[in-house]
């Protein structure tokens, strides 16, 4: 459909705070824009589409009870039963997991992708918020259906707060908050004429066969097609998420307005980064500052994409998304504070960056897909293996390691590793047909790391500058080694065993799935999941209800550890996402 831009107002989702905290996954109905009408979405709590901001604060805990109460699921025909031994049920019986994206997280509480709850399931997460300030975001992780789960709606932001980043206008920092501090959960679509999102962007593949990536040309922000957000002529400061199922934008404003990049997934940088456009992968946040307060009222700038379309999005004659929203400015004059000079390692924040050391080892990983997506059956992989490996990384706990990641793909792809965070070391281009020469790839199931240092070409291309904090994901670029340093934390240091095993499925008794109903949904939080709430047995320490045996597609009835994957939301469910452990 043709769509006007910019006539629905951007929503500013509903915030949750207190330490503990009820959310259920649903089946909900969503408008996307004026002129289309509701269609079937999913949603966390009271949402139809997309889920409250939830509000932390480091050091103190959130505990999380969540459920599945997913009734119908707006994509089921678009399940690609074929993968992972799924069967018919899994359209109507839908199975999801929570994962706080960038969370320092006890395994049992990660949403493991196999740590899965159906429908009237449920499980309790502990987030211990150990970490700095940063922009974190929740969202589905259920094997292998995470492209349709996060595209129908099941995601949210979640911003940790701590003592100089307080969210309060009287923060130490003097960032703009409050009215002048906008999360923006981003995303591209596909829209059908009924009102619905399409996961298909391309007739090449069949209906319920995975195509590789949604790629859309319609640009979502907190669920409101290119929304208009109306700003007071001062600075904001935008929360970004990339939530997009498959592209990187660069982004940029319309008009050469003053914007900065001040923080990213594990927090604040150390100073402002200055910047006319910056590349945002699906996974990544950015936290911006942008200078309204030239505007004219009535005055309008965009929020564009100078990102050209991937290969692989090419190939299935996709198109891409030029535009996400639009900003307006009224006659209110806003905050006019100074930029920071300094946001961490300066005199308010101690140094919380991890220092650049010597690694005490060097793990060389790859990534690879087939040369034509449009042939099934097609898959991603990450080592050449597929999920189902016993072939995992196994770092030590207390080691610095640096991993070589090696893309000899003509494809971005954002990688993202559970638990860690990281730096950005650099990038440097492979000769990948030299290195095909020596280091054939096998075929898949049979493991493929090639040592990337005999191929590389020209010269080392530094960490952009919104790469220099603290990360979570990073695009490694194609034909290129990403090369990332990576702290492996211990026990001691966590306050949790990070090798921990739990099991694989829970279920919930019946009557807990109505017990939910009663629970009052808000910032008081729900019950008290150490109490005795009733209807609430407690098998496992963390678990609601009684073991489930585990469905065909599980690994086993035993989980440990994490995973490290692919952010483009088809290529991780299929299999470009591995599991990793760190040990003693
Ligand atoms: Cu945002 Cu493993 O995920
Ligand atoms: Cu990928």
């Amino acid at each position: 459909p043709d769509l006007e831009p910019y006539v629905d107002e951007l929503p500013r989702p509903q915030v949750l705070t207190g330490e503990a905290i009820d959310l259920a996954a649903r089946t909900g109905s969503h408008r996307f824009h004026r002129d289309l009408p509701t269609a079937m979405t999913l949603g966390y709590g009271t949402a139809g589409y997309l889920g409250p901001t939830i509000e932390a604060h480091s050091g103190v805990r959130t505990t999380l009870t969540f459920r599945n109460e997913i009734t119908a699921h707006p994509h089921a025909a678009d399940i690609d039963t074929s993968l992972h031994g799924l069967d018919e049920s899994v359209r109507t019986t839908v199975p999801t997991s929570l994962h706080l994206h960038g969370a320092v997280t006890e395994p049992a509480s990660d949403g493991h992708p196999e740590q899965l709850s159906l429908p009237g399931q449920g499980h309790v997460h502990h987030f211990d918020n150990r970490q700095d300030a940063t922009g974190l975001w929740y969202h589905d992780h259920a094997m292998p259906i995470t492209r349709l789960n996060v595209y129908g709606g099941l995601a949210g932001g979640y911003l940790l707060r701590d003592q100089w980043d307080t969210g309060l206008p009287d923060n130490p920092l003097g960032l703009p908050a409050g009215e002048y501090e906008l999360p923006l959960i981003m995303q591209e679509k596909i829209m059908n004429a009924d009102g619905s999102a399409s996961m298909r962007s391309t007739p090449i593949v069949p209906q319920g066969h995975w195509e590789g990536g949604a790629v859309g040309d319609v640009g979502v922000v907190n669920g409101k097609i290119w929304p208009t957000a109306e700003v007071a002529r001062g600075l904001y400061r935008l929360r970004m998420v990339n939530a997009a199922s498959f592209s990187n934008w660069i982004l940029h404003l319309s008009k050469p307005l003053d914007m900065w990049v001040i923080g990213m997934e594990g927090g604040l940088m150390p100073a402002p980064a200055k910047v006319e456009r910056f590349r945002l992968a699906p996974g990544e946040r950015a936290d911006v500052l942008v200078d309204f307060s030239t505007l004219e009222p009535g005055e309008t700038v965009e929020l564009l994409n100078a990102e050209p379309a991937a290969p692989q999005a090419a190939q299935i004659g996709a198109r891409r998304l030029p535009n996400l929203m639009r900003f307006r400015a009224t006659t209110a004059r806003g905050h006019g504070g100074p930029i920071p000079a300094t946001l961490r390692g300066g005199a308010l924040q101690p140094a919380a960056l991890a220092p650049l050391a010597r690694p005490s080892a060097v793990r060389n990983v790859s990534l690879s897909q087939p040369s034509d997506l449009r042939i099934p059956p097609s898959m991603m992989s990450l080592n050449n293996l597929r999920w189902t490996t016993d072939q995992i990384e196994m770092p030590r706990q207390g080691s610095l390691e640096m991993w070589n990641i090696v893309n000899a793909t003509p494809d971005p792809h954002p990688i993202h590793i559970h638990l860690v965070h990281f730096r950005v070391l650099g990038r440097q281009a492979i000769n990948t047909l030299a290195m095909a020469a020596h280091h054939p790839q096998p075929p898949t199931g049979i493991k493929w790391t090639p040592d990337p240092d005999p191929y590389v070409v020209g010269p080392v291309r530094q960490p952009e500058p919104w790469e220099a904090g603290m990360k979570d994901t990073v695009i490694a670029d194609p034909n290129s080694v990403t090369r990332i340093l990576i702290y492996f934390p211990t026990a001691d240091e966590l306050g949790f065993d990070p090798d921990a095993t739990f099991p694989a499925a829970v279920t919930l008794p019946g009557d807990v799935a109505g017990h939910g109903a009663d629970v009052a949904y808000g910032d008081h939080g729900g019950p008290d999941p150490h109490g005795a709430a009733p209807g609430i047995d407690r098998f496992g320490g963390d678990y609601i209800g009684s073991i489930a045996p585990p469905a065909a597609h599980h690994r086993s009835d035993t989980l440990q550890g994490y995973v490290w994957h692919c952010h483009i939301l088809d290529h991780e469910d299929h299999d470009m996402m591995l599991p990793y452990r760190t040990v003693t």
